[in-house]
Formats: structure tokens, C-alpha cells, sequence
């Protein structure tokens, strides 16, 4: 059992592939862009389950509100964009990047709206179908597994569309959003939450250079684009800017995104989260390791997961790193 909730292994893999898996990503890194849809895969074959467990079923950040739970922070920041794109019942919606699904099924029960799932990871397109039968949303929900760098849909097929940190993995920011462009009808709105370098971070100072880095080597991305790569990015590939904002600037000052991974109150289902529950996994991992109880490999994915929490704190607390840059903009007609 101990085994089971702290091994940062996901099912997608068979236990005795892990090494493989592992060095497989590994190699795709340091091909970056041109491999980006290997590295893609292959981290989110490592490490879905461990994200599941510790975070629920939406993989992404939320600015911290007095009062709120972690839970409830995420919902509301899911609202809070089906509100920006203006979402009701009848209308065709793409998720890009839609992880298992947790914040489109959220999305389609406030809003009524049908909404497609678009995911590179088989294993997370498996997941996110199967989650939407048992949450009884399929009428509402469905995926289709495709790269959004070349979306498996007719031009002019979606009312609205929307990514929620999924485009920090493009590989070329103009070339996404020329396709997100293509599938959306005139008219349309495209909104979402993208990873991006705040003007706080100074690539000549070594500090910042490396916490970037480590950033992208722990979370499988090609390079962290700045807020001025979205914005040129979004009206490169066709779009009209209507509005963009850091997110993380609205949040409480005692309750920053970065919060989580910190640390808190420290549950059971938490502590892939927190400083101090890494600290803990990983020494159960050597132990489990050394006795074979979790696949080889298993400490050595902990330790990449690490590395990204730990960094993604320590850019956040300097205000050099944003994982909440709002964009919205619509395709003209
Ligand atoms: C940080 S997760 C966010 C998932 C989801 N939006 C959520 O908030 O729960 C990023 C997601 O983007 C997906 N992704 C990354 N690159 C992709 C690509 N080229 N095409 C489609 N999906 C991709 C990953 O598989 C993953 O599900």
C-alpha cells in the first residue's frame, strides 16, 4: 500500500519499463523542441497517477483566495474562464491540453457548454473518457487524443476554446495558435493560462537563468515564453488581443499559487505536494527501491518531480515566474 501511494510511477507503464521510459525522456530532452512530443508523452506517462494523487484531476495552478480551499481555488479559476469566453449551453468548446479531465467537466456542468478534450497522452485521453462516463458528463464531454500542434478537427469547427497551462509544452508558440485559429469559427474566442517568464526575470542574471532551466527540465517544456511571446505570438498567428493579465498578481499575499507546493497541512493525499512530503516520499522510495518493492527508476522520477517543485517555489517567491498569464483574444469576423 505503501508502495502504491507514494511511487510517482503512473499505470501507463509496465513496472519493468520504468528505467527505459525514464531515459527515453530523458533523451527526448535534450532534443527539446524537435522532440516534444516524445518528451510530452513520455513525462506524462511517468508521472500522471502521482499528479492524480496528490493534486486530484486538474493538473494546474490557481491563485490563492482568503478562506478558500485548494479545491475551491481551482474551480473558481476554472469559472473564472468559462465566464471570459462567455460559455453557454449549445455551444462546441475545445480544451487543449486537457489532462484526465477535471476542469472540463467542471466547466461543462457550470456552463452547459459541450466540450472536446484534445490531449497528446493516450494514457490520459484513456483516463479523462473513462472519468467522464463515471461522472456521468458525456453527453457533454469527450475527448480525442491528437498533438494541438496539428489539431485532429475541421477548420472553423469550435464555437470557443480554451488551454489551461497546455501551451507551455508548445514547441512553437506562433504554429500553436495558427491551429487553435484555424478550428475556431469567425468570431471566436480563444482564452487561457500560460507559463510565462514575468518582466522580473533578467536573463543576464545567473540565478534567474538556471531557476528557468530547472523549471523546464522538470516539467518536460521546450523553453518558458515571456509575456511579450504570447501577446506577438497571438497576433502573429491571426488573432485580436483582447486582453492579457498576470493572474498570480491577484493573489492573496499569504496565499500565493505557489503555496501548495510548500507545504500547509499536511494530509495523506497532499503530500506529493508539499516541501515536506517530498522530503518524506523520497526516503521512502530509497528504502522501497533498494528492497525492489517500486520499479527502478521510481526515485529517480521523484527527484525530477522535485527539482520542478522546488523551483517553480523559488521563481515564484522571487515573482520572476508566472504560471497564470491570462490571454484572451477572439479571431476576427
Ligand atoms: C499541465 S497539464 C494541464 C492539464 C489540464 N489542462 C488541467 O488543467 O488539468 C498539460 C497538458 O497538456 C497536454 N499536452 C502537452 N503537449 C500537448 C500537445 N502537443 N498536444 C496535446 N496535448 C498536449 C499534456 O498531455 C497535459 O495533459
Amino acid at each position: 500500500m505503501a508502495a502504491d501511494f507514494h511511487n510517482p510511477i503512473s499505470r501507463a507503464i509496465r513496472p519493468e519499463d520504468t528505467a527505459d521510459t525514464l531515459s527515453r525522456y530523458r533523451r527526448s530532452q535534450e532534443r527539446g523542441r524537435e522532440d516534444y512530443a516524445r518528451m510530452v508523452e513520455g513525462f506524462y506517462d511517468l508521472i500522471t497517477d502521482f499528479y492524480e494523487y496528490g493534486w486530484g484531476q486538474s493538473f494546474h495552478f490557481a491563485p490563492g483566495k482568503g478562506g478558500a480551499s485548494f479545491e475551491e481555488s481551482l474551480a473558481a479559476h476554472q469559472h473564472f474562464l468559462g465566464e471570459a469566453l462567455g460559455l453557454r449551453p449549445g455551444m462546441t468548446v475545445l480544451d487543449i491540453g486537457c489532462g484526465v479531465g477535471g476542469p472540463q467537466r467542471a466547466i461543462a456542468s457550470r456552463f452547459g457548454a459541450s466540450i472536446t478534450g484534445l490531449n497528446i497522452s493516450e494514457y490520459q485521453v484513456g483516463k479523462c473518457s473513462e472519468y467522464n462516463r463515471k461522472a456521468g458528463m458525456d453527453h457533454l464531454c469527450s475527448v480525442l487524443h491528437g498533438d494541438f500542434m496539428a489539431i485532429p478537427a475541421e477548420a472553423q469547427t469550435f464555437d470557443a476554446a480554451y488551454h489551461i497551462e497546455a501551451f507551455p509544452h508548445a514547441p512553437n508558440k506562433v504554429a500553436a495558435y495558427a491551429e487553435v485559429f484555424r478550428v475556431l469559427r469567425p468570431g471566436a474566442v480563444f482564452a487561457g493560462f500560460e507559463w510565462c517568464m514575468t518582466p522580473l526575470y533578467d536573463g543576464d542574471n545567473p540565478e534567474h537563468r538556471e531557476l528557468k532551466q530547472r523549471i523546464e527540465h522538470g516539467n518536460a517544456l521546450p523553453e518558458i515564453a515571456s509575456f511579450t511571446d504570447v501577446t506577438d505570438g497571438l497576433q502573429a498567428a491571426g488573432f485580436e488581443v483582447i486582453e492579457v493579465r498576470d493572474h498570480a498578481l491577484g493573489d492573496d499575499v499569504d496565499r500565493p499559487w505557489y503555496r501548495p507546493l510548500e507545504g500547509g497541512a499536511l494530509k495523506l493525499r497532499s503530500l506529493p505536494r508539499t516541501a515536506l512530503g517530498r522530503k518524506i516520499t523520497t526516503a521512502a522510495l530509497r528504502v522501497l527501491e533498494g528492497a525492489r518493492a517500486v520499479p527502478e527508476g521510481s526515485l529517480k522520477v521523484q527527484e525530477l518531480l522535485n527539482v520542478a517543485a522546488d523551483n517553480l517555489v523559488a521563481a515564484g517567491r522571487l515573482g520572476i515566474f508566472t504560471p497564470m498569464y491570462f490571454h484572451k483574444a477572439r479571431k476576427p469576423g
